[in-house]
């Protein structure tokens, strides 16, 4: 198991540079909090902006694409979001997913990609409402984890992170209860077990995202197998993000 709390802020399509005085702060709040792994995702625009001004936090992207390079105007490489100075990527995301119409195939390419290009992956899995009400919330995260990894994890241990984000809690103020997210977590703990074997079955991190924020935080984060957050609106301003990390310690 992980030892330190992992909490990451996905500041999703926001930022400008006007933005970079928030990740100074909290990069300066994070060389006191030294028991929490602390980490932004902002756009691609900030990633290097980001990365020059933050000496203590991990900083990485959004999504990337699944090719080396060539004729895809407009999208970015793994090689160069990992050049822009980004240590991760977050994949499969509801947004991409949904807005993109990703389907996990192509995410698992993009993951064998980031991971060729030296990077971390944070792999998103999530069920919509109709899922859980018909009780089939379990089935379908695990459905979709299965089928959006690559066949190659290289240290699944250290380079995998998996975030459950209920997709009807991201953004609605609501998060899941923490019996339902203890119980997801534990049922994605069993999956790696089995897919990655003891060692790295047990040290891949299992964060939570959907709706924490400050309140909320201690308690969900002191959840069984909740190795800590992505965080989305709340990160967005330093007073807020550090709160939550000051209840992730
Ligand atoms: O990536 C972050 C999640 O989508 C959660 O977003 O904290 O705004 O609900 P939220």
């Amino acid at each position: 198991m992980a030892s330190r709390p992992f909490i990451v802020g996905n500041w999703k399509m926001h930022g400008t540079r006007a933005m970079l005085s928030e990740a100074r702060a909290i990069d300066r709040a994070a060389q006191r909090l030294m028991q929490v792994e602390i980490a932004l995702a902002p756009p691609f625009t900030l990633i290097h902006p980001v990365r020059r001004e933050a000496e203590q936090i991990g900083v990485g992207a959004q999504d990337c694409h699944p090719a080396d390079g060539g004729a895809h105007t407009g999208d970015i490489s793994a090689a160069m979001v990992a050049d822009a100075g980004a240590g991760f990527v977050i994949l499969g995301h509801s947004e991409r997913r949904e807005g993109h119409n990703e389907k996990d195939k192509l995410i698992a390419e993009k993951a064998a990609a980031a991971f060729d290009a030296g990077l971390k992956v944070i792999l998103c899995c999530g069920e919509p409402m109709e899922k859980r009400e018909a009780g089939k919330a379990v089935d379908h995260v695990l459905r979709q984890l299965k089928a959006s990894l690559p066949d190659n994890v290289p240290e699944a241990g250290e380079r995998l992170t998996v975030a459950y984000e209920p997709i009807w809690a991201i953004g609605s103020g609501e998060a899941a209860s923490i019996e339902d997210i203890v119980a997801m977590h534990s049922a994605i703990r069993e999956f790696l077990v089995k897919t990655f074997g003891e060692e790295d079955g047990t040290a891949i991190r299992i964060i939570y995202g959907g709706s924490v924020n400050p309140e909320n935080a201690a308690e969900i984060i002191a959840g069984d197998e909740v190795n800590g957050a992505l965080v989305g609106g709340a990160s967005l301003s330093a007073e807020s993000f550090m709160n939550i990390v000051l209840a992730a310690q």
